[in-house]
């Protein structure tokens, strides 16, 4: 049962209620503190299986917000999820939970499998008892199951990425919806499968659906096994900046917020069935982006080196042995969501790097939480060996 939810919660009629999958994840966190913010009368569910990935205090500060429960539980468990659905008139799910790391999926793909496609299913086939065979257990009677649905009172949001489209050459145009699917790692490959999963499921069923397809996401909370914290935390401690290959690999880079931005859009705006890709207009190459960090870095942290004797912080900068079948250019096009829902991201490059570089500064008791035992082992199996 969620162990945090205020029982007042039950009596205030809220908007919604939405049950956040991966919630203590990073994005999902940040879009639970989003979510919060913008919609404070709404119930929030968290349902987490507080994986390596997962960290409960990331929701630090929801924890006593009227309406906010956290349930450590699996999506791959069908009656958890049912009896959640259930007992908290859950009319909307943002699915964010998954295996995320690439390099991850390339040493052990199975969990990807597992979560990712097999759990993703089991949100279905709860989410289609719930709100579609017996709707009567529900306080909101959806009108009809059919595909012509623009008005269910109900939404399956799906997070996906731009990953399932596979690499772009340097002179094609950015992914758009209707790029054919091309994933080329496994973790890729699990993503478009359940990506896949979700469309049968409204084509077949009706379930009301909508799919999101974005970009390299950065900002608070990352865990430091991606790019971004981990140059970040790396500088802080003086160690080698490991870049894959040539460092000309490219990704689009979104601030996180901008990206929950694009989600409570399609969720208010966008057309069930569809699927709309969002970017953040900002395709940087690896060396951009640690070229980037690093002068940030420099300005705001001189000192951070003096010990180890490196300064600047690019001399740290270290190649290293490259991703297997690593994909070389990520671009979005983002004219869908741009033209029907007017969504634009807020942050540049530069501005949301500050915010990120700053924001790991002031969490160092965080960043030293989530660097434990499992990380360092990480760290020796995906770059010491
Ligand atoms: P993350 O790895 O930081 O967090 C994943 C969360 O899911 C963790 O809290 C973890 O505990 C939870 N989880 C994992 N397996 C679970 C299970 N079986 N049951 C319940 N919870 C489980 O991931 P993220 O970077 O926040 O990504 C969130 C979503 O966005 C993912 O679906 C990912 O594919 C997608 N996405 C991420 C990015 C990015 O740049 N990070 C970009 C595009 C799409
Ligand atoms: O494009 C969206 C995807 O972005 C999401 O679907 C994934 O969940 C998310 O993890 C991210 O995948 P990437 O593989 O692009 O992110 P990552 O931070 O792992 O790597 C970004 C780039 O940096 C990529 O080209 C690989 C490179 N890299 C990464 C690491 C960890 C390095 O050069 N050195 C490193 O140590």
């Amino acid at each position: 049962m969620p162990d945090k939810l205020n029982p007042q919660s039950s009596v205030l009629s809220p908007h919604n209620s939405l049950l956040i999958t991966g919630g203590a994840g990073f994005i999902g966190a940040n879009f639970v503190h989003y979510w919060i913010k913008n919609h404070p009368d709404d119930r929030v569910t968290v349902l987490d299986a507080l994986t390596y990935a997962g960290n409960r205090a990331n929701l630090a500060g929801q924890e006593n917000h009227p309406g906010f429960g956290f349930e450590h539980g699996d999506i791959r468990d069908y009656d958890l999820v049912l009896h959640l659905l259930q007992e908290q008139q859950i009319d909307t799910i943002v699915h964010f939970a998954a295996e995320s790391h690439v390099d991850r999926s390339i040493h052990g793909p199975d969990a990807f499998v597992d979560t990712n496609i097999l759990g993703t299913h089991t949100l279905l086939k709860a989410a289609k008892t719930a709100w579609l065979d017996a709707p009567h257990s529900l306080s909101n009677t959806p009108q009809s199951s059919v595909l012509s649905t623009q008005s269910s009172p109900y939404r399956f949001h799906h997070i996906s990425t731009d990953e399932v489209y596979g690499s772009l050459g340097p002179d094609d145009p950015g992914f758009s919806e209707t790029t054919a699917y091309a994933p080329n790692s496994p973790y890729a490959a699990s993503k478009a499968g359940s990506d896949f999963l979700v469309r049968a499921y409204y084509k077949t069923y009706g379930l009301p659906m909508t799919i999101s397809n974005c970009s390299n996401n950065y900002g608070p909370y990352q865990h430091p096994e991606k790019l971004i914290p981990l140059l970040i935390l790396n500088c802080l401690e003086g160690r080698p900046l490991p870049i894959y290959g040539d460092g000309l690999n490219i990704r689009d880079w979104l601030y996180v917020e901008d990206h929950c931005r694009g989600i409570d859009l399609i969720l208010k705006k966008g057309r069930i069935g569809e699927t709309y890709n969002i970017g953040g207009n900002c395709e940087k190459t690896n060396l951009e982006v640690v070229d980037t960090l690093c002068a940030i870095l420099d300005e705001l942290k001189p000192l951070s080196l003096h010990s180890s004797g490196h300064s600047p912080h690019s001399s740290l900068i270290t190649h290293v042995k490259d991703r297997p079948g690593h994909d070389r250019r990520y671009a979005i096009d983002a004219s869908k969501i741009t033209g029907e829902l007017t969504y634009a991201p807020v942050e540049s490059f530069e501005s949301g790097m500050r915010k990120t570089v700053a924001w790991y500064l002031e969490h160092l008791e965080w960043c030293k939480n989530v660097m434990g035992e499992d990380y360092k082992k990480w760290l020796e199996q995906n770059y010491e060996k």
